[in-house]
């Protein structure tokens, strides 16, 4: 059995959380792209945890898979697995892929001048290296962590990249080179640390769906950030969206039984690049403060706007989700009035796809329903049918515009703050 849980919009949407949460009913818990540019805030019992890099399946106490499809950074894996332990969580449920990519120090060097480069036209990244180190992967001059245990083998590939990037520091960008001798003395430490958890993950999780293993595949970041089919360039440089959970685990389609996409009740995006309902103005600071919209990776403010229905119809049919968890409901208790896009008007036609052609988004403005907002504190309710008239007509209508049923809500950042509306979820 596998679950995908994906992002449905710009990211922290709250996949943590509900990874988290469906984790009780699963065996493994899996991350299959990205890399330190993810965080993921799960609060339970009260104490707030971050994760950048170890699936949240860690706090639940199950097995816990840094797939090939990652970008490792070795020492943020080691702080946070350290941070993790000392939180009471058991160390050895991590598995690394033997054939994960590592981000080594020039790369995040390149991310941060490169935006430095783009100037006006940045991208807002995280500068964690994730998009030098997944270039690198495609121009196969990788090393992964299998290299990294071959200490004579992973000394002479770092000789040879940095043989061809410190020319590149050096004359393009002006700042120092890099030591190779340094970076392998470095790294190497690392080796000692990573090495008891590094394995073949893509046997470990075919062999153990064969065995009847159920397993929750964690996405990162959010199908509009997909570098396929999110608002490129303004994306990251991996493939979110579920059908990156076959090519960034070995897990093939025919083993993955449902995917689930994870919305929050309005909008939010960190970093540069198109978002039709922003709002620039009370209503969106507002947003900002009672969902408390600061970045977990980076702690930039995050970008607030109403629900597009526009964005989350291109995610229903490019991650074929069979339903929608839809978090932060509560924040909107108190607005008047409550927004959701369900088209654009560009120019003079009205469009209810979203365009993947970047230059159409300049002309577009969203068109809004209206519906009748609550003052009710819900952030205690735990059934549907207690719910305010006014809110379960808010969910009631996303799915409709969506084309997907809301199977979960979510009322709060607490584990137990979470209502099962349609009981789909096969990972049982
Ligand atoms: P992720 O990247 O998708 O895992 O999301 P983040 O963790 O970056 O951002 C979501 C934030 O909202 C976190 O701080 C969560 O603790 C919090 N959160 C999740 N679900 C809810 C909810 O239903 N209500 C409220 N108020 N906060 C939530
Ligand atoms: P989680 O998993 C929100 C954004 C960055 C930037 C763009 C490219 O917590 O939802 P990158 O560093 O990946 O090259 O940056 O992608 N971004 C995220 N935004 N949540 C994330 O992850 C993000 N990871 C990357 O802000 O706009
Ligand atoms: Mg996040």
């Amino acid at each position: 059995m596998g679950v995908v849980l994906v992002g449905a919009q710009w990211g922290d949407e709250g996949k943590g959380k509900m990874t988290d949460f469906l984790a009780a009913q699963a065996d493994i818990v899996v991350r299959y792209q990205g890399g330190a540019n993810a965080g993921h805030t799960i609060v339970i019992s009260g104490v707030e945890h971050k994760l950048n890099l170890i699936p949240s399946g860690i706090l639940a106490g199950k097995m816990s898979v840094i797939a090939h499809g990652m970008m490792v950074d070795p020492r943020l894996l080691i702080d946070e697995l350290e941070r993790m332990e000392a939180a009471g969580c058991n160390a050895s449920l991590l598995r690394i892929s033997d054939a994960a990519h590592l981000i080594m120090p020039y790369h995040k060097i390149l991310d941060v001048e490169e935006e430095r480069l783009r100037g006006v036209n940045s991208l807002g990244t995280t500068g964690r290296g994730i998009g030098p180190a997944s270039r690198d992967k495609a121009a196969r001059w990788g090393i992964r962590v299998s290299d990294l245990l071959r200490p004579e083998s992973f000394v002479e590939k770092v000789h040879v990249q940095l043989r061809r990037v410190n020319p590149l520091l050096e004359k393009i960008y002006g700042v120092d080179p890099l030591d190779p001798e340094a970076i392998s003395r470095e790294y190497l430490e690392y080796s000692e640390h990573l090495r008891p958890h590094v394995c073949d993950t893509i046997l470990l999780l075919n062999r153990s769906m064969e065995q009847g293993a159920s397993v929750l595949f964690e996405g990162a970041q959010g199908t509009m950030l997909d570098l396929d089919m999110g608002t490129y360039p303004y994306v990251t440089s991996s493939n979110p969206t579920s059908g990156g959970v076959c090519t960034g685990t070995g897990v093939p389609p025919t083993r993955l039984s449902q995917v689930i996409g994870i919305a929050k009740a309005y909008t939010t995006r960190v970093g540069d690049g198109p978002f039709p309902t922003e709002l620039q103005d009370h209503t969106g600071d507002l947003l900002r403060q009672r969902g408390n919209e600061y970045g977990t990776a980076t702690g930039r403010p995050r970008r607030c706007g109403w629900l597009d229905s526009v964005v989350l119809r291109h995610s229903v049919r490019v991650n074929g989700l069979d339903g929608i968890c839809l978090t932060k409901i509560d924040v909107l208790s108190g607005m008047e009035k409550i927004k959701v896009a369900d088209s654009y008007a560009c120019n003079d036609a009205v469009i209810d796809e979203f365009p993947l052609d970047q230059g159409a988004f300049a002309d577009c403005h969203p068109e809004y329903i209206e519906l009748a907002g609550w003052d009710e504190d819900i952030s205690r309710v735990r059934r549907f049918a207690d719910l305010p008239g006014a809110v379960r007509n808010y969910v009631r209508t996303v799915g409709e515009l969506a084309g997907a049923p809301v199977t979960h809500l979510s009322v709060g950042p607490g584990r137990e703050q979470t209502l099962e509306l349609e009981p789909i979820l096969r990972l049982r």
